[in-house]
């Protein structure tokens, strides 16, 4: 082969290897540079759970959290650092109520184990499908290869992370605004309130106000709120710690806890109603489902290739 058309063709193979690599995560990506990575993340998360049921919900939710402001890069996890200007996504409302004990635990078996490849991101992906599987739930391969930021971007949450007091079309649009669809991505991934707990200052406005509330359900909560603000509850009170379609069939009885679950059915002539009855009456379908939009999240703008770093500490740049 004559040199300039081996040179173009290793070029156009090089185009191929480096755009290759910023597109695509891949279940074997640490192959032999972590070869345990999965069970090591499954070990330290089954001991979490069985000290605090929680856990795994805990994850799931900040990996949601993380997903929705710059993508998937772990910028959720950054502490405060004025040296490096990070300004803490942790510190917004909707972040507070997070556990993230649980990540620092995980990171530190994985350094151990493998220093300076798992990124963090990665750990809330990976270990949000353990937790889930944990609880009941269904198992999938789960894309890895992302990286992690130098950055966080506070500013950013409040306007991307659906608040509890959101209508319909405001859940909506923050889902499109990531890059997810407003029917069965929102309807799917909302499931994942099948367990964990919310805190009574995220629901009790709807006490003895929402007509969409069933009045027996109104008043257990009622009881529970005289607790205060901080008073948890089970976001679904029919088998709280299981993993199931259960939250769906709990919207169909008006008892949903927030009332952006409720609206998902309760919304008159909504793309989300046929959703809801579908899950409610296949759970095959929802796990089917789920699992589709869990990688689709997973894969909102992860930092591959060389960008962003792995972090020793998923609190602090390197
Ligand atoms: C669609 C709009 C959503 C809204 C408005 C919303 C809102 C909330 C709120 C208000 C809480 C309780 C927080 C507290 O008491 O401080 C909560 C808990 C939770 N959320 Fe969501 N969420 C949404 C979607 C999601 C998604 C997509 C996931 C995961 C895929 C998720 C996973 C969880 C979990 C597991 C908990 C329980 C956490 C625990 O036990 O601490 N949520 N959510």
């Amino acid at each position: 082969m004559p040199s300039f058309q081996m040179s173009a063709a290793l070029l156009v193979l090089l185009a191929m290897l480096l755009g290759g690599s910023n597109a695509q995560l891949s279940p074997t990506f640490y192959g032999s540079r972590c070869p345990n990575v999965t069970s090591i993340v499954r070990g330290v998360l089954e001991r979490a759970v069985q000290s605090d049921v929680r856990a795994g919900a805990h994850i799931i939710r900040a990996h949601f959290h993380d997903c929705m402001v710059n993508g998937c890069d772990g910028s959720l996890l950054l502490d405060d650092d004025a040296a490096n200007s990070i300004d803490s996504e942790k510190n917004e409302v909707p972040n507070q109520s997070i556990d993230y004990s649980v990540v620092d635990d995980i990171k530190t078996a994985l350094e151990n184990s493998c220093p300076g490849v798992v990124s963090c991101a990665d750990i809330l992906a990976l270990a949000s499908q353990i937790g889930v599987s944990l609880a009941g739930g269904p198992n999938w391969q789960v894309p890895l290869g992302r990286r992690d930021s130098r950055t966080a971007n506070r500013a950013a949450v409040l306007g991307a992370i659906p608040s509890p007091f959101d209508n319909l079309g405001q859940q909506q649009s923050k889902f499109r605004d990531a890059g997810l669809d407003d029917s069965t991505d929102l309807v799917a991934l909302s499931g994942a309130h099948t367990f964990g707990r919310a805190r009574c200052a995220t629901f009790s406005n709807r006490i003895g106000t929402d007509p969409n509330l069933d009045p027996t359900f109104s008043n257990v909560l009622a009881q529970v709120c005289q607790g205060g603000n901080n008073a948890l509850t089970n976001l679904d009170s029919s088998t709280p710690d299981d993993f199931d379609n259960n939250y769906y069939t709990n919207l169909q009885n008006n008892r949903g806890l927030l009332q952006t679950d409720q609206d998902l059915f309760s919304s008159t002539g909504a793309s989300t109603v046929a959703i809801v009855n579908s899950f409610a009456g296949s759970q095959t379908e929802f796990f089917d489902a789920f699992v589709q939009s869990m990688i689709k999240m997973g894969n909102l703008s992860p930092l591959t290739g060389t960008n962003g770093e792995i972090r020793t500490n998923c609190r602090r740049i390197n």
